[in-house]
């Protein structure tokens, strides 16, 4: 069984991008800018935000984080969104989600320029990557897809069951799954809460990607010998013996199935840090992306 470390694959990934802006230092070039907005003060949200600023430092981008109060209203967010749209120095930015109640997300997510979308979340960025098009690809998406790559995990022909149908993780997933490219070429069933047969589906699959957010749904019965497991779930759960009060669980019972795995990636530690990973990727993609 081999763990397929998120943690070790992102820091070669964030040395990789550091090297590149090195090289654009030395000759003279700007170095890539992400900007992040964030309407109100969820407390997840402002930790994700933070982490992303951090890991621009650590890659020698430079970061503009911009807080907006709970009460801003979509006029004023739209204008935000119009001002990094129009503002040269800025390469890529991300609209925290989600955002408060009052404003519409879709209408939002439309605004971003899409040469800007370092997210993935545009139209018109999701519709180029189901075309097999060049352009920004949602994080954990190409977050999973990179550490299928680095670690060879065989992928051409096999059976693979996506557990969430989700815009930003699961039904990505099943497109690029099912691509032909390396990794790639799986034969996907995207299954949800009213697929049928969940069990008997994932038991005989090749690869199980869990992003269905409900902790440690997958068990050992759902699991063939040598399959390999890919756990996207990140859900906080009481536990008094943490000094946190809380312990993060991903959808997979880790202990029981990752014996019977070929592969199978851990939380914490597995797909998360890939997905940071990814935005500063983008972003570095950003620097000479022109839609
Ligand atoms: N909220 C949860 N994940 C994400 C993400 O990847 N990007 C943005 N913008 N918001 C999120």
């Amino acid at each position: 069984m081999t763990i397929l470390d998120g943690k070790a694959t992102s820091k070669a990934i964030r040395e990789e991008i550091a090297v590149e802006v090195g090289k654009l230092k030395a000759s003279g070039k700007k170095v890539p800018h992400l900007a992040a907005v964030i309407v109100g003060s969820d407390g997840a949200s402002q930790t994700y935000v933070n982490a992303k600023v951090k890991d621009c430092r650590d890659v020698g981008f430079e970061s503009t984080h911009i807080e907006l109060p709970e009460e801003t209203s979509e006029e004023d967010v739209l204008k935000q969104i119009e001002a990094l749209n129009n503002d040269p120095e800025i390469d890529g930015y991300i609209v925290q989600l989600p955002l408060p109640k009052h404003i519409d997300e879709q209408r939002v997510l439309l605004a971003i320029d899409p040469a800007k979308d370092v997210d993935g979340f545009h139209p018109a960025s999701v519709g180029k990557m189901v075309l097999g098009l060049d352009t920004f690809i949602s994080a954990t998406p190409w977050g999973i897809m990179e550490l299928l790559k680095r670690y060879n995990v065989p992928t051409s022909g096999k059976n693979c069951v996506v557990i969430g149908r989700s815009n930003i993780v699961g039904r990505p997933m099943s497109i690029l799954l099912s691509m032909p490219t390396e990794p790639g070429n799986c034969t996907v069933t995207l299954a949800h809460s009213r697929t049928k047969n969940l069990v008997e589906l994932c038991y005989n699959a090749d690869i199980v990607v869990a992003a269905l957010g409900r902790p440690e749904f997958v068990t050992a019965n759902m699991i063939k010998e040598g399959a390999t497991v890919i756990d996207v779930g990140i859900t906080r759960v009481k536990d008094e013996t943490k000094k946190s009060g809380f312990a993060l669980k991903g959808d997979v019972k880790f202990d029981e199935v990752a014996p019977k795995c070929a592969f199978i990636t851990p939380v914490p530690g597995g797909v998360g840090p890939m997905t940071r990973a990814a935005l500063m990727r983008n972003t570095l993609k950003a620097i000479d992306f022109k839609d």
